[in-house]
């Protein structure tokens, strides 16, 4: 019978550490040894209390933070830094107040030098898919926390990553009988997502659940 080498792993945690130091404790002791793999396509969530770590880990696979020992590899090659091929949602989601929503969503394509008509279309098609199409024009100031993380998501899928990560997406709600996993889902399930692509959402353990678990 012909053997099928097993697909590698897309992305590789192995004896992750991390620690702080801190003005009033000395010494955090954040993560302690993390090792996980995911692999192409997967969704990942990330669960615990807080302060255990989410975020932290997020940071680290995002390559905007550096773990204390340890180790994270995509692809297997040693992630040293962020890259545009890891798109990150952060908890405190990081919109441009002065932008309107479709500018913000289309901040990267811009940066990219891609061009106005472009953007025009790309902005119509990630608002209408975290449901934000009739606010295009708003500034961020004029909506809700959830869609202003709504906006945050729209704007990393704009950038077309390979992978997703996104810290605490439950707090938007899509409508008002799906939560924010269901937008996260729907985003990777959409024509948009390749097969490569894998999501590693995080969530506090003592959120209530949505209708859709
Ligand atoms: N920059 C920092 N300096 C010092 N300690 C930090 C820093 N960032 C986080 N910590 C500590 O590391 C621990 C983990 O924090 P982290 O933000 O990763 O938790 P979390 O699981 O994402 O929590 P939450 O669900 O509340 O968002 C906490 O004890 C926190 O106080
Ligand atoms: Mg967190």
């Amino acid at each position: 019978m012909e053997e099928r080498a097993a697909a590698p792993p897309h992305i590789v945690l192995s004896h992750v550490t991390k620690r702080y130091t801190t003005a009033q404790r000395g010494e955090l002791l954040a993560l302690r040894d993390v090792s996980f793999e995911a692999g192409r396509g997967e969704f990942i969530s990330i669960v615990g209390p807080s302060g255990c770590g989410k975020s932290t880990l997020l940071y680290i696979v995002a390559g905007l933070l550096e773990a204390s020992g340890g180790s994270v590899e995509v692809d297997g090659k040693a992630v040293d830094g962020p890259s545009p091929e890891r798109g990150v949602v952060l908890q405190n989601f990081s919109i441009f107040p002065w932008r309107r929503v479709a500018d913000n969503v289309v901040y990267g394509p811009q940066m990219r030098g891609v061009s106005k008509a472009e953007r025009r279309r790309l902005a119509h098609k990630y608002l209408e898919l975290v449901g934000l199409e009739d606010f295009a024009d708003y500034y961020p100031r004029e909506l809700s926390g959830g869609m202003k993380q709504r906006v945050a998501i729209a704007q990393m899928l704009a950038c077309n990553p390979g992978i997703f990560l996104m810290d605490e997406p439950r707090s938007c709600r899509i409508s008002s009988c799906a939560s924010g996993s269901a937008t996260a889902r729907r985003c990777c399930s959409s024509p948009t997502a390749s097969t490569r692509r894998c999501c590693c959402p995080t969530a506090s353990s003592s959120w209530e659940p949505g209708p859709d678990g």
